[in-house]
């Protein structure tokens, strides 16, 4: 399968988020990310519904939304309400994680449960039936533009694994840091959905950098 390239809005201009929303529109991006925080599961608060109704307005993409909340149960027809049509919920902040993934399918979105860099992936081989996607934090969850954190590289090599042996149809997606100098070696390993924020926001000209992530070249 070729990867995905989910571009994080976190990092964008928000003064100018339709303007942004547009560039990705028209670039090889394949979805939108968008990256809720609680201020209690991770130690920074983003935004929220009404951000995720405006994107989606004009939207082109997929709008693949990364819950950094405890107890998302609360949230999830909400966020469908929004617009998600993926919705991520992060593995520590779940006590009921079968039941919670579950009620995401139902509401008709695909299902994502997002892992810490210090959860090891073997916990998810109860889980994988039930999910669309794993999402291996790359970083500790709550920031834009910190530094990837390489011994991931492992967990992205066992998951994989995990999924081929169980047969399950389960991408793996990775977050944080993702740039264009470990994107291969990333694709390579096993990945499925690239996320990239402050690398493509950041960069002289955002539209070249995501080709580069999609093309590789
Ligand atoms: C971090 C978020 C990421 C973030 C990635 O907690 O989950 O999605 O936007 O940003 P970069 O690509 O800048 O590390
Ligand atoms: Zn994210």
């Amino acid at each position: 399968m070729n990867h995905l390239v989910s571009s994080s809005l976190l990092a964008s201009d928000f003064l100018n988020l339709g303007n942004e929303v547009t560039m990705v529109n028209k670039s090889l991006a394949d979805w939108i990310h968008l990256d809720i925080m609680d201020g209690v599961f991770v130690p920074n608060i983003s935004f929220g519904l009404p951000v995720v109704e405006h994107v989606k307005k004009i939207a082109e993409k997929p709008l693949d939304v990364h819950l950094m909340i405890i107890d998302p149960d609360r949230y999830l027809s909400r966020f469908h309400d929004a617009g998600a049509n993926i919705l991520t919920v992060q593995y520590e902040a779940c006590v009921h994680l079968q039941r919670t993934v579950t009620e995401i399918r139902r509401l008709g979105m695909r299902a994502g449960v997002a892992i810490n860099p210090h959860t090891p992936v073997s916990l998810l081989v109860n889980t994988l039936p039930f999910i669309d996607m794993v999402l291996i934090m790359t970083v500790n969850p709550g920031f834009g533009g910190q530094i990837f954190i390489p011994e991931c590289y492992n967990k992205i090599r066992d998951l994989k694994k995990m999924i081929h042996d169980g047969g399950y149809k389960v991408l793996i997606e990775t977050d944080g840091g993702i740039d264009t100098t470990n994107a291969t070696k990333l694709v390579e390993t096993g990945v499925d959905v690239l996320v990239a924020g402050h690398s493509i926001f950041s960069s002289q000209n955002p539209t070249e950098t995501i080709r580069k992530l999609k093309t590789l070249k």
